[in-house]
């Protein structure tokens, strides 16, 4: 996805960066290819791990909330990411999906690249995308019966418009197709027990983790999954606000 930003953005460089939403994967990135750069997360964890590894002279990574209304106040940005941060608002900051992109307009004085996901269908046509669908639910359940909020994926039609409605000017809006092997359910699995084993005591968490158990055996079975059932896409949003 960040090959498919690069070329959207052309041989200009890319200027200061803001990376709204860091993780691993975008901070790597971004630091990789920004002449500078800052990069915020809302999650404490996140951010004692990233902090050692991307120290350098010209970027800095910053643990807030924006929803804060002084959190950079007055810094401006000639690219602002947004990479899968709108699925992450809800369990974060509930229902503030369109203020973090009517926020984050004040900091954006070029282009606004955000990557996303389509929400998954609520069924599916074979057995490798039906056990990817119960894996979803099931993680997301965890996540509820833990204490959290799961995340809430938003379709790039609502983003668009969103966009439009908070002074952003919608260049284009590309989908890629996401082709989902054994190893993302196994994974993904993983998180789900993690957090069943928080879930309350009981009948619940009992039976929360022997389904997670059917569901992996059914994954090890399933030789849809060696090649990878497609499900779903990403998509990105370019957008401009000069
Ligand atoms: C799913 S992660 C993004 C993935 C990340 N770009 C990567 O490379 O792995 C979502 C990020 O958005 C941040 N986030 C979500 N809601 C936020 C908010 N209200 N304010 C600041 N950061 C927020 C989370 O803390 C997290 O860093």
């Amino acid at each position: 996805m960040f090959d498919s930003v690069a070329r959207y953005h052309g041989d200009r460089p890319l200027g200061r960066v803001l990376d709204a939403g860091t993780g691993a994967h975008s901070l790597a990135w971004v630091a990789r290819v920004a002449q500078s750069w800052v990069a915020v997360t809302a999650d404490p964890y996140a951010y004692d791990a990233l902090k050692g590894s991307h120290a350098s002279g010209n970027g800095q990574l910053v643990l807030g909330r924006w929803e804060d209304e002084t959190l950079l106040d007055g810094q401006v940005f000639d690219v602002v990411l947004c990479d899968y941060l709108i699925g992450a608002v809800d369990r974060f900051t509930p229902y503030f999906q369109v203020g973090i992109l009517e926020r984050l307009r004040r900091h954006c004085a070029g282009r606004l690249y955000l990557i996303g996901l389509e929400p998954w269908p609520s069924s599916a046509p074979t057995d490798g995308g039906q056990i990817l669908l119960d894996m979803a639910r099931l993680r997301d359940a965890a996540f509820l019966l833990a204490g959290n909020r799961p995340y809430r994926e938003y379709p790039s039609a609502w983003v668009a418009h969103t966009l439009g409605g908070a002074g952003y000017a919608v260049q284009s809006v590309k989908h890629f197709g996401n082709l989902y092997k054994h190893g993302h359910v196994t994974a993904q699995l993983r998180v789900a027990e993690r957090y069943a084993q928080k879930a309350p005591a009981g009948a619940l968490r009992a039976g929360l983790l022997a389904e997670i158990d059917r569901v992996r055996r059914r994954a090890a079975a399933c030789s849809e999954l060696v090649s990878g059932v497609r499900i779903s896409s990403d998509y990105i949003i370019v957008a401009e606000t000069a």
